[in-house]
């Protein structure tokens, strides 16, 4: 598959010619944000959440912010463009920057690295809807500051493959007996008819796609508690969705080998799922900022 078109520092070119520097921190470091937002038919999802989000990454750990909102949307909409439309996915890491050195504690006035990319979005392959997808538990073991999206992601890594190595999609996470949230989703429990999410904080990415589902369970007369979720509710779920940018919603069907509820998608996942399809679809053409 020939590679997509990219951004990188103020230039559009192939993603194949592009090149950074060997001591930029992100690739010593980690030292960099980022962010992953969909596209549905030509027209960036949530773009003012994501780049709000972004601004708080970057303010996080102090990387001036390259360009305003505005900027932003312009790269966005010119990487869709250039790369032909439809459903895409964007990619955007902002680092600190390359410096000769390698100093823990980074020198003043270093020049930011801005790359994006646009890809195509996959649709989603008809059985992960129709029987939803296996996930498995695991301890936490990332860092304190789970709300900065920075690209140092080897905990997400390793916990992520924890569950592709036992054939399941998702490692969702317990830290003493509370969920936290999956290597890269946020998770969703249905107890009592009711939509239970663990409050946004320190622990926690405050994802974008979890803020769809407060708004959509509102339209739907759904009950949504942001509120610690214990080991024993996610186990007893009647339901359990994971929310994530590229996917919207997923139903998770079993859990650690056993299955969440009937072992099917849910009659609320089902109502929730419609009424994601159907915000998109009448977000379709209005401005994306
Ligand atoms: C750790 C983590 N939590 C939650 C999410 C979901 O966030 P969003 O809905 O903005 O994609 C992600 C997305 O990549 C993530 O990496």
């Amino acid at each position: 598959m020939p590679l997509p078109v990219c951004y990188l520092n103020g230039a559009y070119l192939p993603l194949a010619e592009a090149r950074v520097s060997p001591l930029d921190r992100a690739f010593l470091f980690g030292d960099a944000v980022y962010e992953v937002l969909p596209v549905y038919a030509g027209r960036p999802f949530r773009l003012r959440e994501h780049f709000d989000r972004l601004a708080r990454s970057l303010a996080a750990v102090r990387i001036p912010q390259p360009m305003p909102h505005a900027g932003w949307n312009e790269v966005c909409l010119e990487l869709i463009r250039r790369n032909g439309g439809g459903d895409q996915y964007l990619y955007v890491q902002v680092t600190r920057g390359a410096e000769f050195g390698r100093s823990h504690a980074w020198p003043e006035g270093l020049a930011p690295t801005v790359f994006a990319y646009a890809n195509a979005l996959e649709p989603a392959p008809a059985g992960l809807l129709e029987h939803g997808v296996a996930a498995i538990t695991a301890a936490e073991t990332r860092w304190a500051r789970r709300d900065i999206k920075s690209t140092s992601l080897l905990a997400n890594v390793l916990l992520k493959k924890l569950s592709a190595d036992a054939g399941a999609y998702e490692t969702i996470m317990l830290e003493d007996g509370w969920l936290t949230e999956g290597s890269s989703t946020t998770v969703h429990v249905i107890a009592g008819g009711r939509i239970l999410t663990p409050p946004n904080g320190t622990h926690i990415l405050p994802g974008t796609t979890r803020g769809v589902v407060e708004l959509l369970a509102e339209r739907l007369g759904i009950a949504l508690e942001s509120s610690p979720v214990s080991a024993a509710t996610l186990r007893s779920a009647e339901e359990i969705w994971l929310a994530f940018a590229t996917r919207g919603l997923l139903p998770v069907t079993r859990l650690d080998g056993s299955p969440v509820g009937a072992g099917s998608p849910g009659p609320l996942f089902r109502r929730m799922h419609a009424a994601f399809g159907a915000y998109v679809q009448e977000l379709a053409g209005t401005p994306s900022l």
